[in-house]
């Protein structure tokens, strides 16, 4: 099974990036599942019923999420009644929505996804250690494959839930800080583990808002409205290979791509390559372009964009 997990999505140029990047990068990295993490994706904050039928839609399996879910109020609305929208599962009792989802493949495979949050330096919420415990318990009755978002600040907080879940799900992998961190690795009891995904919106910004705004609070402390930067869009996530017998990771891949590169990727595969002449050309000319991290999947030039991948 290959799970493909795209970082916080941020406002529209986030939701642009998938609307032209996902078919090309599902076909060409041969992705079976796709998770992305909705919490930024209205305007930067939060998230609407609109927004999350289009990013469905779009290819999306399941919605993960973190301390942004709630800013637009409809979300409390929405989330009751879309089970494929997860707030962090470590809310106190009572809050709309949940933490986990028993999901099924386009082809029939169940997988289980955990939305969780952090408390260090966030919101003092109940413990995540022992509350993820609870949900994969009650997953794994159903399901072998089990994907971890853990919406945490801290380094320090998400390597122990990495350590923490090593060996009892497929993946852990961070989220909320918005920047993508190059520590992924398959940790000893086989569970795929990245501090944080990044972000999926524009890079040309303070964690995906207008630097002049956010550069301002910090030189003067006043109060700023802060509006969702547009410069530099790229999408940013990762790719998790599980075996579906044991549920453990054989491959853990981090991707990074521009706009740009969606693009040639997406002609480079959807043009009915086996059958195109100009997609061949394509093909070898985005290969020669990637360099040597290019990797060929299933006999497609498939590039990684800038990212590594680490395997067992
Ligand atoms: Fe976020
Ligand atoms: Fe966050």
């Amino acid at each position: 099974m290959r799970l493909l997990f795209i970082g916080d999505i941020v406002g529209k140029p986030g939701r642009d990036l998938l609307r032209q990047g996902l078919p090309g990068l599902v076909e060409c990295h041969q992705i079976d599942f796709v998770i992305a993490n909705a919490e930024n994706s209205a305007g930067g904050f939060g998230i609407t019923r609109e927004i999350g039928e289009q990013i469905l839609d779009l290819g999306v399996d399941v919605m993960t999420s973190g301390n942004h879910i709630w800013d637009k109020k409809e979300a409390l609305d929405y989330i009751g009644t879309e089970p494929r929208l997860l707030r962090p599962a470590n809310y106190p009792a009572g809050v709309p929505g949940n933490g986990g989802y028993l999901a099924r493949s386009r082809d029939g495979r169940s997988v289980g996804v955990i939305s969780l949050m952090g408390r260090v330096f966030m919101l003092n919420i109940d413990d995540p250690f022992s509350v993820v415990l609870r949900e994969i318990d009650r997953l794994r009755e159903r399901a072998r494959i089990i994907f971890v978002d853990f919406h945490a600040e801290a380094t320090s907080e998400k390597l122990a839930m990495g350590w923490y879940l090593d060996g009892k799900v497929s993946a852990v992998v961070g989220t909320h800080t918005h920047v993508q961190t190059a520590d992924e690795r398959i940790l000893p009891k086989g569970t795929a583990y990245l501090t944080d995904a990044g972000m999926t919106g524009p890079h040309d910004s303070i964690i995906g808002v207008e630097v002049e705004a956010a550069l301002g609070r910090f030189l003067t402390a006043l109060p700023a409205r802060f509006e969702t930067a547009t410069a530099n869009p790229r999408l940013n996530a990762v790719i998790v290979e599980a075996d579906d017998r044991t549920g453990l990771a054989t491959d853990i891949e981090r991707i990074q791509y521009s706009a740009d590169e969606l693009h040639d990727l997406g002609r480079s595969v959807l043009d009915t390559p086996e059958r195109s002449a100009r997609g061949a050309r394509e093909r070898e000319r985005i290969s020669a372009a990637a360099g040597s991290p290019a990797r060929v999947l299933g006999g497609l030039g498939c590039p990684s964009g800038v990212g590594h991948r680490a395997n067992k």
